[in-house]
């Protein structure tokens, strides 16, 4: 969906322990402190906390078994397509920036990492989903990712976190990366305020006149 806005759309992507919460907090802060008075900046997360986000959450806690790649695709989908008519439209027409952590790369990189066409999970988002204008894309390996999941949060990994399906879903991101001219790979093993420094340069870089344009 390509659409007229006034604001300005970030998706932060990457596979599961590669840092995403953490870099979206810290630019969240960064861009409030830069933004005009009339911004908002607005960071959401995908899956949501609606009903087909809440019911996401109970297949990755109790395994996948039993749901085939389309119908995970489509309660994906369910779910953005919520998301977008109910928060991230409403916002970009207000002119607010809009940070998702997570958002439709990941229905790719996931459900793609599971045999279904890349293509296609792609055009169906973007009936239903407006392009970002700026995709970052933190890189690390799955082990390195699932070792922070297990130590630093202390959690088992879910059906979501399997270290060979990860590499495949990994892959995906990369080559999102290589295609998409809104898209940048950072590397996520860095020092946490090195990523976000990088992340910083691209968002500028790309938003040189974020207080002008979002003041219009
Ligand atoms: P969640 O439990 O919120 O994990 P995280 O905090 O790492 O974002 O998300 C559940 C899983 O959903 C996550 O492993 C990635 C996966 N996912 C998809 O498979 N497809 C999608 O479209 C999205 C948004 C997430």
């Amino acid at each position: 969906m390509r659409v007229t806005r006034k604001g300005v759309l970030i998706a932060v992507e990457g596979i599961d322990g590669a840092g995403k919460s953490t870099q979206v907090d810290l630019l969240e802060r960064h861009l409030t402190s830069l933004k005009p008075s009339t911004t908002y900046v607005l960071r959401l997360k995908e899956p949501t906390d609606g009903p087909f986000g809440k019911k996401i959450r109970e297949l990755a806690e109790d395994g996948r078994s039993s749901t085939s790649v389309m119908e995970e695709f489509q309660l994906f989908l369910n779910d953005r397509i919520e998301d977008v008519k109910q928060n991230i439209m409403p916002a970009l027409k207000r002119g607010s920036i809009v940070i998702m952590d997570r958002y439709y790369f990941s229905n790719i990189a996931y459900q793609g990492a599971r045999g279904l066409n890349i293509d296609y999970i792609k055009n169906e988002n973007e009936k239903i989903a407006p392009v970002p204008d700026i995709l970052l894309i933190i890189d690390i390996p799955p082990e390195i990712g699932i070792s922070r999941i297990r130590n630093l949060r202390g959690d088992t990994p879910n059906a979501f976190e399997d270290e060979r399906y990860l590499e495949r879903v990994r892959e995906i991101f990369t080559t999102l990366a290589e295609e998409l001219p809104y898209a940048h790979l950072i590397k996520g093993e860095k020092p946490i305020t090195s990523v976000h420094e990088e992340i910083m340069e691209i968002v500028l870089a790309d938003l040189p006149n974020l207080s002008s344009s979002s003041q219009s």
